[in-house]
Formats: structure tokens, sequence, C-alpha cells
């Protein structure tokens, strides 16, 4: 082994490259080679000599060491250890700042319209003359296109049809009219890639007549025997008492095989389940479960307020006491006291919402729940369903009250009729609107179609979720129906309760049926005479149209801060014009709404605002000619059904000064110089 004394002692020669020559044995120690120097008998501080040489690749640990002790390296090391420190320290200090600052993020069922789909009607793919899951696939572009990303479908469960769907056979199945379990699967599966999220219909009230369930418990097997509401009674006698069904009539039924009378609140194909049974309860728990399992995103919950009734059964109050017993008919005859809104559903309903929220733990798979309960002027009722922070219910219960526009069509009503909300909902919450369904006739016709366009700018830039019934988008309207083609059973009991008119197939374009089915010439229910002006097709190429009026507000209520998440205040309501104004705090950009729900063209002015600029540019007006008409803010014209979305720039604000007349979820600022929200 050679001595590389030279080499150290004048440190030039890197010895880590020496052994390059192949000789392995060549390789030396720092260590060693201080050991020979010291038994040669030349005295050197080590520290010295190796502040002579510099450090080299490959030099073994015990000389690195000794450089790494040198104070050259030892303190810059040092330097940079604490710099890490303290930047990783001041990295985490800003960001947990960040999120306690960060107002919450929107939640999917938020952060876009809901798009109810009536699945019979929306597109039938196999030419049976009824929409299907399959349909449902072929129209995902529709969703995307409207910028919707919530879609709620109606019922497809396995169902003798009686209600078309409302009446379950197999909570477990899917009823082959739509479609099959793959399908269904197939039909989540492309929605979730493409970022849509399917909210499914559950009906907990009542099952079908032919369900397992009621076949078992008709004949009492003893685990079924009470399944459902079952009261002796003489099936020529009268019934256990008054209570009427939503569909007109009793409430009961006698059953000849179990010889008793079942309870049902809608037909007497849905006799309700009995929820005083924890069977029953862990039953729709369980079928709660098998859904989520699959996937599905939320659920929307039928008939809620109908899920307990009183234990006693004493009969209802009457509404008009005169009334003689035999004239009591119908729902509006009677104080549903009994058969409502019970003691007892609140807490059911947050056992089912619990379900939910075990699966919503994954991040991004929050499962969302609504609950359908009409309350009428009970609103207090209705503002139950919500979630508290202390218990978790719905997400929102729907809000039906804009259903009743069409009855007295003016500003003040239409203020009247977002106040009913807005001054119910409770503080924090998030509100929502809806403008039809399947249950209530179009509001295209009964507000008629003069008012399509400003009712769809209403739902657009109110606070709060949007719920578009398919066919709105483009002002589609009711179809006339004769006695004899009435499908709907509360049409074969009353014809002017008929649901039929609503439920006409969606209008895609201008071939035959519309394009809803292009195989047969057979549709379920006739197909509104208007289809071949308005469809999806033509209005897709006409920038004026309901539906590219529709889609661009949906793009603005996402894209701008102030109409998602912003302050809602009330600006003025008269016999036509309602007016409101979206601003967030810290943003320039405001918008204001001037809508003309009367009869008549109206200048509304609106110079006692100090916080409106003086001059206002329509961005959007129903009427297409008015976009980008300027107007004096004492002197903003609107006619009769125009709705106008002003743009506008402001640094005041109009919420503080004006509290009582403004609501907003959850309040958040703006700071324009970072470009972020905060809690303020
Ligand atoms: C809900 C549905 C309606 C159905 C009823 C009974 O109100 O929206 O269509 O007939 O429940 O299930
Ligand atoms: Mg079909």
């Amino acid at each position: 082994m050679s001595v590389r004394k030279d080499s150290v002692e004048l440190g030039v020669t890197n010895l880590g490259f020496r052994d390059a020559d192949g000789d392995a044995s060549d390789t030396i120690s720092e260590a060693e080679s201080v050991e020979k120097q010291e038994s040669v008998g030349v005295k050197m501080d080590p520290e010295e000599k190796y502040n002579q040489m510099k450090p080299y690749a490959g030099m073994p640990k015990e000389v690195l060491l000794l450089y790494s002790s040198q104070a050259r390296y030892r303190v810059p090391r040092e330097v940079l250890f604490w710099l890490m420190v303290c930047v990783t320290l001041a990295l985490v200090a800003v960001t947990i700042t960040l999120i306690a600052l960060s107002p919450r993020c929107l939640s999917w069922w938020q952060a876009s319209p809901v798009y109810q789909v009536y699945p019979r009607s929306f597109k039938d793919s196999d030419g049976d003359g009824v929409g299907d899951l399959k349909g449902i696939m072929e129209k995902l572009d529709h969703f995307q296109y409207l910028n919707i990303k919530s879609v709620w479908i109606s019922p497809f469960y396995r169902s003798p049809m009686k209600d078309f769907g409302y009446d379950v056979e197999d909570f477990r199945d899917i009823d082959p009219l739509f479609g099959t379990m793959q399908d269904f699967e197939e039909l989540l599966a492309a929605m979730h890639d493409r970022g849509l999220k399917l909210i499914m219909d559950f009906i907990p009230n009542h099952t079908s007549d032919r369900h397992r369930w009621f076949n078992l418990s008709r004949i009492r097997d003893p685990h079924y025997d009470d399944y459902y509401v079952w009261v002796d009674c003489d099936p020529n006698g009268p019934k256990p008492n008054n209570w009427v069904s939503i569909f007109g009539n009793s409430s009961w039924t006698y059953d000849e095989v179990r010889g008793q009378c079942y309870l049902h609140q809608f037909l007497k194909e849905q006799p309700d389940l009995n929820f005083r049974n924890p069977n029953v309860v862990q039953e729709i728990i369980d079928i709660i479960h098998f859904w989520l399992k699959k996937g599905v995103d939320g659920f929307r919950m039928d008939a809620v307020k109908h899920i307990l009734e009183a234990a006693h059964l004493r009969d209802e109050p009457q509404v008009d006491p005169n009334k003689p017993p035999e004239l009591v008919t119908t729902e509006w005859d009677l104080h549903s006291d009994y058969t409502t809104s019970q003691v007892g559903l609140h807490d059911l309903l947050r056992e089912f919402r619990a379900v939910l929220d075990t699966y919503s733990r994954e991040p991004s798979k929050y499962r969302f729940m609504v609950t359908e309960s009409y309350d009428y002027d009970e609103v207090e009722k209705t503002m139950m369903y919500y979630s508290t922070h202390l218990v978790r219910e719905s997400d929102f219960p729907f809000n039906f009250y804009l259903l009743d526009l069409p009855h007295n069509a003016s500003g003040v009503w239409a203020k009247h009729l977002v106040h009913i909300w807005m001054g119910n909902m409770p503080r924090g919450e998030w509100p929502n609107w809806v403008v039809g369904n399947h249950d209530r006739h179009r509001i295209g016709s009964s507000a008629g179609p003069a008012y399509v366009r400003v009712i769809n700018m209403l739902l657009l830039t109110l606070p709060g979720t949007p719920t578009t019934y398919y066919g709105e988008e483009i002002g589609m309207e009711n179809i006339n129906v004769t006695q004899s083609e009435i499908q709907d059973p509360a049409g074969k009991y009353n014809t002017s309760a008929s649901r039929d008119p609503e439920r006409s197939p969606m209008q895609w374009n201008g071939d035959m049926n519309a394009g809803f089915n292009n195989k047969t010439n057979i549709t379920w229910l006739p197909v509104h005479p208007d289809y071949e002006t308005v469809n999806v097709e033509v209005q897709m190429k006409d920038s004026g149209s309901v539906l590219s009026q529709y889609r661009f507000l949906s793009n603005l209520r996402e894209s701008e801060l102030a109409l998602h998440r912003g302050w809602f205040c009330y600006i003025h309501a008269d016999a036509n014009v309602f007016s409101y104004l979206r601003e967030l705090d810290g943003l320039n950009r405001a918008y204001l709404m001037v809508l003309n729900f009367g009869k008549e063209s109206a200048i509304t002015d609106l110079s006692s605002i100090p916080e409106l600029p003086d001059q206002l540019m329509v961005l959007l007006s129903t009427n297409q000619v008015n976009d980008g008409k300027v107007y004096q803010k004492s002197q903003i014209q609107t006619e009769a059904g125009e709705g106008l979305v002003i743009q506008y720039s402001t640094s005041r604000r109009y919420n503080p000064n004006h509290p009582e007349e403004c609501y907003v979820s959850e309040k958040a600022c703006y700071l324009p110089t970072i470009n972020i929200l905060y809690k303020c």
C-alpha cells in the first residue's frame, strides 16, 4: 500500500481519482494516512493538515466528518438548517391562517343548478314510447352544454307504474321499461366521468301494493304483520276515520285477503309503510346503503311529511266544519293535523341523513339530501327540514313558493314569494328555488309564454340552488290531454288535477316525435305541437333563444362570485317590477336585476340609490334587442315579461347601509390585491 504523504501535504491531488488506475489496494483512507505520518514521526495537527487540502469525491466517512466539523462548513450548514425550520414554520402558519380565513368552498349541490329528468319523457332509446336510462345516457352532452352538474332523476325502480314509478315494487331493481341494473351502472359511471352527479328519487312513505312486504303483510306473516298501517274495519261499513288521500277520497281501503283496512295517503295501490315498526326503519336504511354503495350522489326524499301518522287515528278537523262529512273528499277539506308532520318525523329523516354522511367522508364524495314537502302557508314546517349546526337533516328542503308566481304575476308578488323563503330561512342556510316539476303545470303555461325567460332569469340570479324541470330551459309548455288520453291517476280522479300536461316528451329537434323517439311513432303522451320551433336543436343556433339565455345565465352564475355567493338585496317592487342586486364586499363588479312580471311596460326610477352608478348598461335582456343598452338609473325601462341583468362597477356597497334588506348565506369578502376570498 502506497503512502500519499506528498499529496496530503500539498493538498492538490485528488486521491479519489488515483483509484481509477485499477489498483484497489491503492485506496487509502485519510485516517490511515494520518496514522502513517504520525508513525514516521511527523507531528502535525490533523485539522491543520486537512485545511491544506480540498474535499474530494469519494472521500471516506472519517475524512468527511473531519471536514464537516470545520467552522466554514458547519456554520453555513447550521444557518441553512435553521432557515429551513423557520421557512417551514412560516409556511405552516400561513397555511393555517389561510385555511382559517377562507370561506368554505361551495359544494357541488350549491355550485350548479339541479336539473330534473322525468325519465319516461326525456329520451326513448328503444322506441317503446317511454323514455329510458339509455336515453338519458345519450343526452349527457345537454347537461354539460347548460353547465349543469347535478341531475335528479325521478323514480326508475321496478314498479307497476300506477303512479309512474312512485309506487315501488322492488327498491333494489330497475324497471325493465327503463332498462337494467347494468344500464344504471353504466349511466352512473358515464355521469361521474363527466363530473356529473346523480340524485335519485327515494320514496320512503309507501310501496306498491305489489311489493313483497305488502304481500307478506296481507297474509299476516309474523315478521311483516305490521309493516303497514292496518286497522279493523267492516268491508261495507264506515271507514276507520275521515282521513283522505292526496289523490282524493278515503285513505283507507279494505283488503279482502287480510280482512282489515290499510292506510294509503296516495293511491290505494300505494300502501303507507308503518314507520313505528323499527324493522321498517331498518329496511329503508338498508336500501339507502344499497344505492350509496353503488355510488349515487344523493337523494330527493319524496312526500316526507306523510311518513308518520298519529297513532290515535282520530278524525282530522274539517276546514269547513259545516260541510257534510260525505263531501269531505280532498286534502283541502281537512286540516291534516294527524296525517302530516308528526312528532318523530325529523328523527327518522336525521337517521337517514346519518347514513348518507357516513358515505360523505371520502373527499369529493359529499352525499346530498333534499326533501319534498308542500307546507303552503306553514312555511316554518318546511324550514324544519334544514340541517342545523347540531343536527344534520336536509341540505335544503325544496322551495316551491315560486310555483305560485303565475297566480298573481306582479313585481310585488314576486318579491313576496321570494321573501317567504328569505324571511323564514334559518340564518346561514342555503336557499333554493323551484319553478317547475312533474307535479305542477309548466310555468310557461300558467304564467304565459311571455314570462318564461324572465322567470328563468329570476331563478338563475337569486342566491342559492336553482332547480330546472326538463324542458324549462327551452320554454316548453303544457300539452292538452283529452279525457281519453289521461294517464295520470290524479287526473282520472279529477281531470283538472291531471299532471299529464307537464309530462310531455322532451323536444330535442324538429324531427319525428321531436327527437324523443326516432324508432317508432309511439310516445306515451303526445308531443307538444310547437316542437318544430320550440326544441333544443333550433334554439342552440339562435343566440337570443330561451335556451341560449338560460345557458348564458348558468355560466354567468358560475363565473361571477357576486352571483353565486354574494349578498342579495331587495331594491324595488311595484305592480310590475321586482328589482334586486347581488354584490360581494371588496369586489367592484356587481349585478342589478330589473324584472318585469307585470302586464305593462314600466319605467323604474332608482335615482334615490346612491350606491348605483348614474348610468347602467344592460348585460342581458330577455328582449335581445336591448342587450348593451344604457339607461339612466332614474329611467330603467322594461316591457311586460322583460328582465334585465345589469352589470355595473362601484366601490360603494349597498348592504352595509341596508342590513334589513339584504341576505347572505355565508359572508365572504374579496381581496383584489391578491385575488382571494376570505371570511369577514
Ligand atoms: C310526490 C311525487 C308525486 C307522487 C307522490 C306520491 O309528491 O312528486 O309525483 O305522486 O309523491 O309518491
Ligand atoms: Mg323506452
